[in-house]
């Protein structure tokens, strides 16, 4: 296996909680990868010898985003839609079932080459880790090849059977579908199970029922909750212990109260606020009563299309007052918390050795150059799949 040392980098982000600061910044630095993994992390004077040697030229070195939140499995385009409510007309859950209709009608081979088209679009944008959620099939065979087709891209698969309650059935009837005979299609596939908890999808109550036949067949649990209106899914969510819950939109004061008492992280996903004109989560509340705070694309064809971490990162320091580090941390070692990782979005020895070379001299640029595309190089278990 070879070596290779990527020195000459003017800031390196860790988020190595051994070094200081939150994102463990180091300068004139150099990082050794051996083989998919990183050997070592120090200053650039001191670097050892490798087989392969890259010269980053000062500019900055981050981990790649860890993207806890995605729905890439999905056929058919709803601009219209998207078009419609940019003057005026609201987001509401329908619009899963045109998306639906669309998938089921495309083949196996349609999906994938889709899948392969956005995971390509975000690794070209330094996104290295991405969870991909079913939940456009919504029928046994569908949701099953839903989860097939992202599994051949990620280990991080979500069956999200409980999106929304399909046309042709009743939700009593469904629930005992998604947690009899669609749970045991989809399970051998998937590592977590995932609810959309919101009015116009499944209640709280259902979500627990849910959930708990995921956990029952070795599913780790997450949810969507508090998207569009004020519930009872993040406490739920805090209750059962989940990895993460999503969106976090509108919460109460219990609803903060709850996840800063937990180990559960708050995902925010501002790509969604920013497409469906509704107000940002409140994030610098969160952050400052200590929940611990991830950022995500949920890169979907109705609620966002972005599959943009640094867009993410952008908005979130702009219009939910995080700070430039909490943003990237929360996009690459939060996301990896979220899915209860810990060998990747940190740069340290023996982790993944996952990086995004940047054209600019500090991870600042992400949100101070806001829709610039400043990835120039990108690493994924050592390989480099992107250079410029
Ligand atoms: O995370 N909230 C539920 N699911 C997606 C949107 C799905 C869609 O509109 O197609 C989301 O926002
Ligand atoms: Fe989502």
């Amino acid at each position: 296996m070879s070596t290779a040392v990527i020195t000459n980098i003017g800031e390196l982000a860790t988020n190595d909680p051994e070094r200081d600061g939150l994102l463990g910044l180091l300068h004139d630095a150099a990082v050794v990868v051996d083989g998919s993994r990183i050997a070592w992390v120090g200053p650039a004077a001191e670097a050892p010898d490798a087989d392969v040697q890259v010269d980053a030229g000062g500019r900055a070195v981050i981990p790649g985003f860890v993207d806890s939140h995605s729905h890439l499995v999905f056929a058919g385009d709803r601009s219209a839609e998207f078009e419609a409510r940019m003057i005026g007309e609201p987001y509401t859950a329908g619009g899963i079932r045109t998306t639906v209709a669309k998938t089921r009608a495309a083949s196996d081979e349609q999906l994938t080459s889709h899948v392969a088209r956005l995971v390509a679009e975000m690794r070209a944008q330094g996104t290295t880790t991405v969870e991909i959620k079913s939940g456009y099939g919504l029928s046994v065979p569908d949701e099953a090849r839903s989860l097939a087709v992202a599994r051949q891209f990620t280990d991080e698969t979500t069956f999200l059977g409980a999106h929304v309650v399909p046309a042709d059935t009743t939700p009593e009837d469904y629930v005992d579908l998604v947690t009899g005979p669609m749970l045991a299609a989809a399970a051998p596939h998937a590592r977590w199970i995932d609810v959309f908890c919101e009015d116009g999808a499944f209640d709280v109550d259902q979500a627990r029922t849910i959930l708990t036949a995921g956990s029952d067949s070795g599913l780790r649990g997450r949810l969507h909750a508090n998207q569009l209106t004020y519930g009872k899914g993040v406490q739920l969510a805090c209750e059962l212990g989940l990895a993460a819950v999503d969106h976090c939109t509108f919460l109460s004061t219990l609803d903060v109260e709850s996840l800063r008492d937990s180990r559960t992280i708050a995902t925010l996903l501002p790509g969604v606020e920013f497409s469906t004109r509704q107000p940002y989560p409140d994030a610098r509340g969160l952050i400052d009563v200590g929940v611990r705070v991830a950022l995500a694309s949920d890169c979907n064809p109705g609620s966002c299309f972005t599959s943009s971490m640094a867009l993410c990162i952008a908005l979130a320091v702009r219009e939910m007052r995080m700070s430039p580090a909490e943003a990237l941390h929360a996009a690459t070692a939060m996301g990896a918390a979220a899915l209860d990782r810990n060998d990747v979005g940190v740069l340290a020895p023996g982790k993944a050795a996952d990086l995004v070379l940047l054209d600019a001299p500090s991870y600042v640029h992400l949100a101070y150059r806001p829709g610039v595309p400043l990835v120039s190089g990108v690493w994924q278990q050592g390989r480099p799949v992107v250079s410029g």
